[in-house]
């Protein structure tokens, strides 16, 4: 190995806590006029794949501009929203960084951090091509912060076929409550299965609001987000204590990201794990195949409702490198960098008018369901709450987790408290 090399790992190492990627370095070597520091959290496997796409095109199509990529480890942006935190803090911000469109960017929008970028819109002609709804979602008092990447689905569930029959649980289906799928945990643990796998807190807090939406339906899940539904109601105490019964069931590692919790389902040790479907590119990457090795459904309850977030890249104040920014949220906006890099990720392009037929079958499912199903804001991936709102719900929920799923009535309280602040 070259000394540089292991001078690197050693970096690496040290830098554990916030994440490190192979081109972290490349960030922070100097650079150049062309450089275009890039921050995002698809550091490794089928996600740096999607990333690498987009890198592709931007590199063919803008060759006037070097990208860098600064990518920070962690699903969900677990680490990487802290690092990204300290350097605006700072004043010293990426040229562009991946955020989740909707609530989620209203942190950065009212500290000043972030730029509107709706002249963008009128320059590359977004305005005709993204949903009306998801146009109003990024909308803030007339101005637009962010160009969308993807449309991710949260509520999804991957289960192993073979898991499921060994069980004596039919494999096409799956039931269309949340008791009745509970009902079925309970056989997958008497056949000596694990019935589903949960790993840090993002993926917790995943399976909660995909609880809450099953029980409640969408309207009472959003009314969470705006005061209309009450976080101390009874019909909430029913749908926590229906996450309860999930949790007393589940192989839980607080520690893992998401990739290896899925692991469990693909090499048929779990039935179910509940996942935003870039879960897909991760079957994809394995070479596994759908409907035979795996297969996926709405989270049981929530059939008809399609629990939706976007990732989106912004322009930050005080960037260096505005003019390849500029090109790089152009190629974000742009027919041919949806379509490419969404094959890839498992995620559907947010552009309309991008040709679906050459995409894998289950994002031509999810594009038909975004279609016709009823759109509610993910809260685990930016879309519902602003960032303090749902950090202060992952932690309830960890502690309501680490306490063996036992103390109910404190969990609900500190899901009270957690979301305070929301009118
Ligand atoms: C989400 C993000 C997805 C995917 C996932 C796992 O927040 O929107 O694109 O990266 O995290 O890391």
């Amino acid at each position: 190995m070259r000394r540089s090399a292991i001078i690197a790992g050693v970096a690496c190492l040290s830098l554990a806590l916030v994440g490190c990627s192979s081109t972290t370095n490349e960030a922070g070597s100097g650079g150049s006029d062309k450089d275009v520091q890039i921050v995002s959290w698809w550091a490794q496997g089928s996600e740096k794949a999607g990333l690498d796409a987009l890198e592709k095109i931007f590199n063919k199509e803008k060759p006037e501009c070097h990208f860098v990529n600064a990518a920070v480890a962690g699903g969900a942006g677990s680490q990487a929203k802290q690092k990204l935190q300290a350097d605006l803090d700072a004043g010293n911000p990426p040229d562009s960084f991946q955020a989740h469109a909707g609530a989620e960017l209203s942190d950065y929008i009212s500290a000043g951090q972030i730029e509107d970028v709706s002249p963008l819109y009128d320059k590359f002609k977004l305005r005709d091509v993204f949903p009306e709804t998801l146009i109003d979602r990024l909308t803030v008092d007339g101005k637009i912060y962010s160009i969308p990447s993807n449309i991710h689905r949260a509520n999804v569930v991957w289960y192993n076929p073979k898991v499921l029959e060994e069980a004596g649980l039919p494999t096409d289906t799956l039931p269309d409550s949340v008791p009745a799928w509970i009902a079925d945990m309970e056989k997958i643990k008497a056949s000596g299965k694990i019935p589903i796998t949960l790993g840090s807190n993002w993926t917790q807090t995943q399976l909660l609001e995909s609880v809450l939406i099953a029980d409640l339906g969408p309207d009472a899940y959003n009314g969470l987000w705006d005061g209309k539904t009450a976080w101390d109601s009874t019909e909430v105490t029913k749908a926590l204590e229906d996450f309860q019964k999930i949790v007393k069931l589940a192989q839980i590692d607080s520690s893992a990201d998401w990739e290896p919790t899925l692991d469990y389902v693909m090499n048929g040790k779990a039935a179910y794990n509940v996942m935003g479907d870039w879960a897909v590119a991760a079957f994809n990457e394995a070479k596994k195949v759908d409907g035979v090795d795996y297969k996926w459904a709405p989270v049981p309850g929530s059939k008809g409702v399609f629990d939706f977030l976007a990732d989106s890249f912004t322009k930050p104040k005080g960037l260096k490198n505005a003019k390849c920014a500029e090109e790089w949220l152009d190629v974000i906006g742009s027919a041919a960098g949806q379509g490419e890099f969404n094959k890839i990720k498992g995620s559907i392009p947010a552009r309309t008018d991008v040709d679906m037929s050459e995409f894998p079958a289950y994002q031509q499912a999810a594009a038909q369901d975004f279609k016709q199903d009823t759109i509610v804001a993910s809260l685990s991936h930016g879309a519902a709450a602003p960032l303090a709102v749902s950090s202060a719900i992952n932690d309830a929920v960890v502690k309501f987790t680490q306490g063996q799923g036992d103390d109910l009535a404190g969990f609900q309280k500190d899901l009270v408290n957690a979301t305070k602040s929301l009118k």
